[in-house]
């Protein structure tokens, strides 16, 4: 599955301000401390995690920056100060993530892509960052919780068609879709991690046009997929919603977890 630049863009300072700080303190606490800093940040598209932690860790910082997509890569930072490194490492991570994590690593990253992964992807992520005992911070994972408002007599038939979609398969065999954050939360519980949690929802406001468009558009293209919805009854309420956010009175929000699982000192 690819993801436009563009896309990862207009995203991008709504992810900010939804990131949830305490989790993100509670990452910045674990690496206070250290001289300096080596960072994998998996699935990273343009570089959208680095630039939201980035001022947030005040050392030396070595970034890896990990994903499939050569044209996201190609547009990560570059022109740095000398204590700040990236490095964009082009890695399919179905089949590699394992040489993604190899190496001297002090945290692991990712954002907005537990949610495409399968059971068994997930699965080997908790047992590779396990057995190195590295922490990891995955933030914007989707949660299934949309709320829309106004609101239309047809939203709850999109919505479940959304969920349904974000079951197939992203490339990572069938996808965890809203369940993965959970998942994930349990697994690495399980393996003794320490884990901070909380939501981390994009709040879009009537202002917040360009988004919402997009987003809407998205959830109608998938419940055409999904196909148990007649095309002309989400034909008509994409209309009735792109009409009301062209009025400027619509406001949505969707659900996302964001999570920090440390490794314990004794196991
Ligand atoms: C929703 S985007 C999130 C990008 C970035 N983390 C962000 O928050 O802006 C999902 C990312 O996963 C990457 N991706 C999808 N499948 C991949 C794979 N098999 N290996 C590596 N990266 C992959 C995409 O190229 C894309 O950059």
């Amino acid at each position: 599955m690819s993801f436009s630049a563009a896309w990862l863009e207009l995203r991008e300072p709504h992810d900010r301000r939804a990131r949830n700080s305490p989790v993100i303190e509670a990452v910045t606490a674990t690496l206070a401390g250290l001289p300096s800093v080596t960072i994998v940040d998996l699935a990273s598209g343009t570089g959208s995690t680095f630039r939201a932690l980035r001022p947030l860790l005040g050392v030396r910082q070595s970034w890896r920056l990990i994903d499939n997509d050569l044209s996201l890569l190609a547009r990560a930072p570059q022109s740095l100060p000398p204590d700040i490194s990236v490095t964009a490492v082009p890695t399919d991570l179905n089949r590699d993530l394992e040489a993604a994590l190899d190496g001297p690593v002090d945290l692991v990253t990712t954002s907005a892509l537990l949610d495409l992964v399968s059971d068994d992807w997930l699965q080997r992520l908790v047992v590779e960052t396990a057995a190195r005992r590295l922490p990891v911070y995955a933030a914007l994972s989707y949660d299934g919780r949309v709320e829309m408002s106004p609101a239309d007599a047809t939203d709850e038939q999109i919505v479940a068609a959304v969920n349904a979609h974000q079951r197939t398969d992203k490339g990572f065999g069938l996808a965890l879709g809203r369940e993965a954050a959970p998942q994930a939360i349990q697994r690495f519980e399980r393996v003794g991690y320490t884990l901070a949690q909380g939501q981390s929802d994009w709040v879009f406001a009537p202002n917040d046009r360009e988004i919402q468009v997009e987003v809407l558009s998205g959830w109608a293209a998938a419940a055409r997929d999904i196909g148990e919805i007649p095309l002309s009854d989400v034909i008509a309420w994409l209309k009735r919603r792109r009409d009301l956010v062209t009025a400027g009175r619509s406001s949505i929000r969707v659900g996302h977890v964001d999570f920090f699982a440390r490794p314990t000192a004794t196991r």
